[in-house]
């Protein structure tokens, strides 16, 4: 039996968002259409769920899958179907690549990495200081990750202006070509040259001992720097804007790494619902029954704001604990990032607060420009002064 008062089908997005708000139609839905039918401007219908209980299960229940997606006119936002290499695959083939870089960040390298995520920061820092007042998108929030996920993979920074626009039409999947051949020849250096770096490590695993093959050794690689910096860039832009503007401020560094999980949850990255999940088997969820061969997708974002699970959702509390959000996703696809994100959005964010503790913006509110348009959401440039 569906729940479902409200039989029609919503087309989907429902709004054209707004900066950081997620819509308030999404507490209607989760409350009483939580298995909601939408349609979206390509490919057809799907379900839509917004409980915490259920966006953990379709993230993490093994009846649900991505590769069954692959080769389908999936549901999605934009034109392009989007290769989404790992994230198009289903264990033991994702098992067997997540290991792959599962073992890059063992705790001794995160702790490594950390030391030089504090430095990197640090001489950002001192930069913007020299100035009167800064752009903290331009100047930390995209410089921090860029330089981390280079060092990090071995790709030189000193690229950045060519692989930044290449990154971007890869995440969209408008055009995944340039970024890959990058990656070719980066990888075709390493076999001239083996290198101890992350894509070394790759390469050697595909050459050395067939643990994957070509195509996913490129896609790997591209996708872990385009997601190693987008990602992690907007989020810090965001959060200190957030703060600035929800709490007046920035929080003291030992908040921070609280901090840092609740901005996780308030804060709707995506800018819409992402990558839908392909029923293998008939399961019910709170909603009804979401046959096999039917697509459902998991909104984090509003999952993070069901009143279920968490206390006055729609409020920025910097002490909430626990705190369970999926901002990171849940389950098999958890992101592979997350301690480096992790680590860069605390760095960040405590040695902003040390240094210039009176932060504060440099601009009107109304007068920042948003990013349209991509997969995430963020600022174009974040004026502050201190
Ligand atoms: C604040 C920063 C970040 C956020 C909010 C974030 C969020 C996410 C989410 C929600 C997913 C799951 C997607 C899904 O299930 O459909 C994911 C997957 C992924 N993330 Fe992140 N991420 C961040 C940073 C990073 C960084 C720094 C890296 C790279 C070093 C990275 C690499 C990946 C990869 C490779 C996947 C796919 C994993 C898979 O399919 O199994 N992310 N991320």
């Amino acid at each position: 039996m569906r729940v479902s008062t409200n039989r029609e089908v919503r087309s989907y997005p429902f709004t054209e968002y707004q900066r950081l708000e997620l819509d308030p139609v999404y507490d209607y839905i989760r409350e009483n259409e939580p298995l909601c039918r939408v349609r979206l401007p390509y490919g057809g219908e799907a379900w839509l769920v917004t409980r915490h209980d259920d966006v953990r299960t379709v993230l993490v229940d093994s009846r649900f899958s991505r590769a069954a997606g692959v080769g389908r006119d999936e549901p999605r936002v934009t034109p392009h179907v989007q290769p989404r290499g790992m994230l198009d695959m289903d264990p033991p083939d994702l098992t067997r690549l997540r290991k792959l870089v599962a073992g890059t960040f063992t705790a001794r390298r995160v702790e490594r990495l950390r030391t030089r995520a504090v430095t990197v920061t640090t001489d950002l820092i001192d930069r913007m200081v020299e100035h009167e007042s800064a752009d903290l998108v331009g100047d930390l929030a995209v410089p921090l990750p860029i330089t981390m996920i280079c060092e990090l993979l071995g790709v030189p920074v000193a690229d950045r202006p060519d692989f930044t626009g290449w990154a971007q039409t890869f995440l969209t999947g408008a055009d995944t070509e340039p970024l890959l051949a990058y990656m070719a020849g980066l990888v075709g250096q390493r076999r001239e040259r083996p290198t101890d770096d992350l894509l070394g490590a790759l390469v050697e695993a595909r050459d050395g001992y067939g643990k994957l093959t070509e195509h996913e050794l490129l896609f790997l690689a591209a996708g872990l720097l385009a997601a190693g910096f987008e990602t992690t860039a907007n989020q810090i832009g965001n959060s200190v804007y957030a703060m600035l503007t929800h709490l007046g401020g920035l929080v003291p560094p030992k908040l921070v790494p609280s901090a840092v999980e609740e901005l996780l949850r308030f804060l709707p990255l995506a800018a819409t619902v992402g990558t839908p999940r392909w029923a293998v088997e008939d399961v019910t969820l709170s909603g009804g029954t979401v046959r096999a061969g039917e697509a459902v997708f998991a909104d984090r974002s509003a999952a993070n704001r069901d009143p279920r699970v968490f206390r006055h959702p729609h409020r920025l509390d910097v002490t909430r604990s626990p705190n369970p959000h999926v901002g990171l996703g849940h389950g098999i696809h958890y992101c592979l990032g997350a301690q480096l994100a992790r680590l860069e959005l605390q760095v960040a964010l405590a040695t902003l607060s040390e240094r210039l503790p009176e932060l504060r913006l440099g601009a009107a509110q109304e007068s920042l420009t948003w990013r349209t348009g991509g997969a995430l959401r963020g600022l174009v440039a974040l004026p502050v002064a201190w």
